[in-house]
């Protein structure tokens, strides 16, 4: 529409007065819509004096990284720098099993690894911006003020250290979620992008109960894919707010499949719905979709010979379920 189009153009005139003819800035993203949508406001301001770097950390779902590395590349023209990082983040979380421990760890291995490329960046000269996709809700959540490096460590992978010295740039400031999405579509940014439902920033390293190891984030990244593609087939993506397949890789159950005895793990489907995460209940998801994930998930999946279904609300269940 003509207004969410003067929104964008909007965004892009302040960044440009903010950064100025010569300044330079860098992104971090994420894959998710936020950073995805303040990067190509960024990127339509100041061109390529815009750096997006982009930590593969190998935590991210079935496709994700491509549509990164390739869509939103392809859409926008962003100069973007990948680090493959997988190895990296799974070696830094060998024989760890305590959540908090596992975000931590990720936490501190995405600094490090974006350090190292802000590094890089600055050998071709100063950036003194970092762009960030903070939108309105988070800014009143945090007290309102602006400044440098504000940010929800707590929530975002993206959880920069504070005392570098940027001057933040937050082009979806006065926006809400929706009007994001809205910009997302203005500015012709990939779909799955835009209407993506909320991720968490650790991503399947806190799906799986137990270590991560490459071998299991394989097999969740398929249970999760089957779910995900059948819930979207059945239309159901915007009723849900979110749906976590989550990998009990210390449990085994006894099954049987064919002439054979299994002894495979359970993945446990979390669908929900929430208007902002803070309460949630279980989504009330047909049984027919229910049947068919189940069936394609214990078919397709090699090692998962159960599918269970999390009925608890939030409170007293996280969404999560680490
Ligand atoms: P819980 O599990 O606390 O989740 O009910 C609430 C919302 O936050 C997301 N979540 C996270 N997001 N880093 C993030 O960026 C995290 O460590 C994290 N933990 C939970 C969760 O997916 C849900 O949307």
């Amino acid at each position: 529409s003509w207004t969410m189009l003067n929104i964008v153009e909007d965004a892009v005139e302040a960044v440009r007065a903010q950064i100025g003819p010569e300044g330079r800035a860098i992104c971090a993203l994420s894959g998710g819509v936020d950073s995805a949508v303040a990067a190509a406001i960024v990127q339509r301001a100041i061109g390529d004096r815009l750096t997006c770097v982009f930590v593969d950390h190998g935590l991210m779902r079935k496709g994700e990284a491509e549509q990164v590395e390739q869509d939103f590349v392809a859409a926008t023209g962003v100069k973007l720098r990948v680090v493959e990082a997988a190895d990296r983040f799974i070696k830094a979380l060998e024989g760890v099993t305590d959540p908090e421990e596992k975000r931590k760890i990720i936490g501190r291995e995405f600094i490090r690894v974006f350090e190292d490329e802000q590094r890089a960046i600055m050998a071709d000269g100063p950036v003194d911006f970092l762009v960030q996709g903070t939108l309105y809700p988070d800014v009143v959540e945090s007290g309102g003020g602006t400044g440098t490096a504000n940010i929800k460590s707590h929530h975002n992978v993206g959880g920069l250290p504070d005392d570098l010295a940027f001057a933040l740039v937050e082009p979806l400031r006065t926006l809400f979620k929706d009007e994001v999405r809205r910009a997302g579509e203005e500015l012709g940014l990939p779909a799955a992008m835009v209407w993506r439902q909320p991720f968490p920033g650790p991503g399947l390293g806190i799906r799986i109960v137990g270590e991560v190891t490459r071998e299991r984030l394989d097999l969740l990244r398929e249970a999760d894919a089957i779910a995900r593609e059948e819930l979207s087939r059945a239309g159901l993506d915007r009723e849900i707010w979110q749906c976590p397949v989550v990998l009990l890789a210390d449990v085994r159950s006894v099954g049987v499949q064919g002439d054979g005895r299994t002894y495979g793990h359970p993945v446990v489907l979390r669908p929900v719905s929430s208007e902002d995460a803070m309460t949630a209940d279980w989504s009330r998801v047909p049984y027919d979709v229910l049947a068919r994930i189940s069936t394609r998930i214990t078919n397709e999946v090699r090692e998962v010979n159960r599918v269970v279904l999390d009925v608890t609300s939030k409170p007293p269940g996280t969404i999560e379920w680490e």
